[in-house]
């Protein structure tokens, strides 16, 4: 509980190291092409982190992840790992999802690219996802409830006759990768929790183009959609403040302000 709500110092740290993830994304575009392996944008991502960056990859080792980010292509849902085998090319949706550690302190923010011209239902899953996340941020702030992130996500994602994936949550996030509270990206009435100033967590909703059923592979790590439906998602680290929130891994190019005032 001790590490849930964050001081003025955790905070300086958790902006330091938010902004390096932000800039990890910002970074990568150009080399988002057709015909690049996505062990090259592994490496070229690693670089920058640790050398221009002074920063670890927090994905590197966690759990025996042999690579320092995620790269998820069309039906890969999350944790997909680079591979000097496979190349992006003309069409493909691309997930990449950063994990930092900078001065003990981790953020994770993720977020999608097209590699060339996508077609428009590629190109609206895309735009769902980001929407969902971005709505989402409308209710955050101290004394809310944590389960209206959850709430406005999948009736959001399911307006638009797409799917929310169930299994796997946004979570706290500091001096642990992965801390309490929990944030589903569904509606669960059951959960109480009240969001507090101070708290940071993630938010980061996966959505299908067909059902939300996943499966693992056999590399225990990449998660697949179940029917070969194409899938989804942007990630961002989140403080609750006591109007609103900010967010912690905020880009250049966002067409939204880093900080909400949600009164
Ligand atoms: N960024 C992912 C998350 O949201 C990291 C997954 S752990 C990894 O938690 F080892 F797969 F990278
Ligand atoms: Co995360």
């Amino acid at each position: 509980m001790k590490n849930i709500l964050k001081n003025k110092y955790d905070l300086q740290q958790i902006r330091i190291s938010g902004k390096i993830t932000a800039n990890v994304l910002e970074m990568i575009q150009p080399y988002i092409i057709p015909d690049i392996s996505t062990e090259e944008i592994n490496k070229i991502c690693h670089h920058y982190i640790t050398h221009v960056k002074k920063a670890i990859p927090a994905c590197l080792g966690y759990n025996n992840f042999p690579k320092s980010i995620c790269i998820s292509v069309n039906d890969v849902i999350c944790h997909g790992i680079p591979n000097k085998k496979s190349f992006l090319k003309t069409g493909d949706i691309v997930n990449i999802d950063v994990s930092v550690i900078k001065n003990n302190y981790y953020t994770d923010a993720s977020k999608m690219f097209s590699v060339g011209p996508i077609n428009k239902k590629n190109k609206l899953l895309c735009k769902i996802a980001q929407n969902s996340l971005y709505l989402s941020l409308k209710c955050i702030k101290h004394g809310a409830r944590i389960n209206n992130i959850g709430k406005i996500i999948q009736k959001y994602v399911e307006q638009n006759k797409f799917s929310i994936v169930k299994e796997y949550c946004g979570h706290g996030i500091g001096k642990n990768f992965h801390d309490l509270p929990y944030i589903l990206h569904f509606y669960n009435k059951n959960d109480s929790t009240i969001m507090r100033e101070g708290m940071v967590f993630t938010v980061e909703p996966m959505v299908n183009e067909k059902s939300s059923h996943t499966k693992c592979m056999e590399d225990g790590w990449t998660i697949k959609t179940k029917d070969g439906g194409l899938s989804a998602q942007y990630e961002h680290t989140i403080l609750v403040t006591d109007i609103g929130c900010e967010i912690i891994t905020h880009q250049e190019n966002e067409k939204i302000p880093k900080i909400f005032i949600n009164t």
